[in-house]
């Protein structure tokens, strides 16, 4: 099956009783131990079928796709983003073990590594850059965690250059693929071990959902498994429906956002009141070379960011003034929505750090979405012409 078939068909699931071609929501907490044969109920996986906060079948039609769907052996989802990398966390490591972690990744993973020191985890960042990355990486690292396209200046890391210092090295690496998705780069690809997506984002992908998965090989995933039980933040059978659902036309909303993103990113860069664009889709992008050995199509991502003339007071003011397009946080959704990074995923951020990443208060987030990409650009025309 092809990419945009997996995305409808790769949940394999049949309802043998009474046919029915959509995948049910199981909406149960629990299940008969013995089938009609007397057997012990248990999934394609060989866990037990018995309660929902371990296995449900409707959660795992959705990871049985999303794992054909990232060229992976299996897959966990989870009540969120966070829920899928708190578990990865708590699975992977251990007291004293050591993380390599890039300083540009989602604002609260940063934050949850950095608190999880006080169970004696020790945690070593870098900036994100592929030299820097693989300079920094030696034998000692029990994991390596970096995201391949990172938030909210859109550095675009080298992945499978990472991966292949990683694998000669033996050492395990996690890539959140959340702004990228499998349409365009499917990291398993080129030996990481492990993936991770807020499906909030592009997969689930209509800002109705908040849920996320991990996706790796057979024995990772039973290993998490175990963390996801004991933690009790699997999915719940009704998200897991709505992503099923919203994944469906993951290949073709991608391929408008993308579109969309580029038509957008290079009225920006004409545009009398913005300094700079950040889109690894514009030639003269320092990540437009490794963008386009990665990603597939020529298609380099949903979102913009771009820095407009005047600091703060213009920021707000531009927030403010758009009509069509929201002014809210997250991605990936129809909406188009600009998000100001210094009051939302990079406001815990120490100042030192923001200005080394290149966070200024003049700096704008874009998540372009699937609306008519001339009302967009008339959108921000309009909100830019108020500074
Ligand atoms: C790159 C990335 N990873 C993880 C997360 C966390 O996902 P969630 O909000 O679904 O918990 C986000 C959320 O914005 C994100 O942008």
């Amino acid at each position: 099956m092809r990419r945009d078939t997996i995305a409808i068909h790769g949940h394999g699931y049949h309802d043998l009783e009474h046919g029915a071609v959509i995948v049910p929501i199981y909406q149960t907490a629990i299940f008969e131990h013995f089938d009609r044969e007397g057997k012990l109920r248990t999934t394609d996986r060989g866990t037990d079928l018995k309660y929902s906060r371990e296995e449900n079948p409707t959660v795992r039609a959705l990871e049985k796709l999303l794992a054909k769907l990232d060229s992976g052996e299996d897959s966990l989802c989870f009540s969120s983003g966070m829920s899928a990398i708190t578990t990865l966390f708590m699975g992977l490591l251990n007291q004293g073990s050591k993380i390599l972690i890039t300083e540009e990744v989602y604002g609260t993973t940063l934050q949850l590594i950095m608190d999880l020191r006080k169970f004696g985890i020790e945690v070593h960042t870098v900036y994100p850059d592929t030299s820097c990355i693989i300079e920094k990486i030696d034998k000692n690292y029990d994991l390596i965690f970096i995201e391949t396209m990172t938030n909210p200046t859109l550095k675009v890391i080298d992945v499978r250059e990472v991966a292949k210092v990683c694998k000669e090295e033996g050492l395990v690496l996690a890539v959140d693929n959340t702004f990228v998705t499998p349409i365009l780069y499917r990291p398993l690809e080129d030996n990481v071990d492990i993936v991770i997506h807020s499906m909030t984002k592009y997969i689930a992908g209509h800002n109705d959902v908040i849920a996320g998965v991990l996706v790796s090989s057979k024995d990772t995933i039973i290993k998490l498994w175990d963390w996801r039980r004991k933690l009790g933040n699997i999915i719940s059978p009704f998200d897991a429906f709505m992503a099923l659902r919203g994944v469906k036309t993951l290949g073709i909303r991608v391929k408008k956002h993308c579109t969309n993103a580029q038509a957008v990113a290079e009225f920006l860069k004409e545009h009398p009141k913005v300094n700079e664009v950040l889109y690894p889709g514009l030639p003269d992008s320092p990540y437009h070379e490794v963008a386009r050995k990665l990603f597939n199509n020529n298609l380099y991502g949903g979102v913009v960011s771009f820095r407009i003339r005047g600091g703060k007071e213009e920021a707000i003011r531009v927030m403010k003034s758009v009509r069509i397009i929201r002014s809210a946080p997250s991605l990936g959704g129809p909406e188009s929505l600009l998000t100001y990074p210094i009051i939302s995923a990079s406001k815990f951020m120490d100042s030192e750090l923001r200005k080394r990443l290149g966070i200024t208060e003049n700096l704008l987030r874009l998540s372009v979405g699937l609306e008519d990409v001339n009302d967009i650009i008339d959108d921000l025309d309009d909100a830019l012409r108020n500074i």
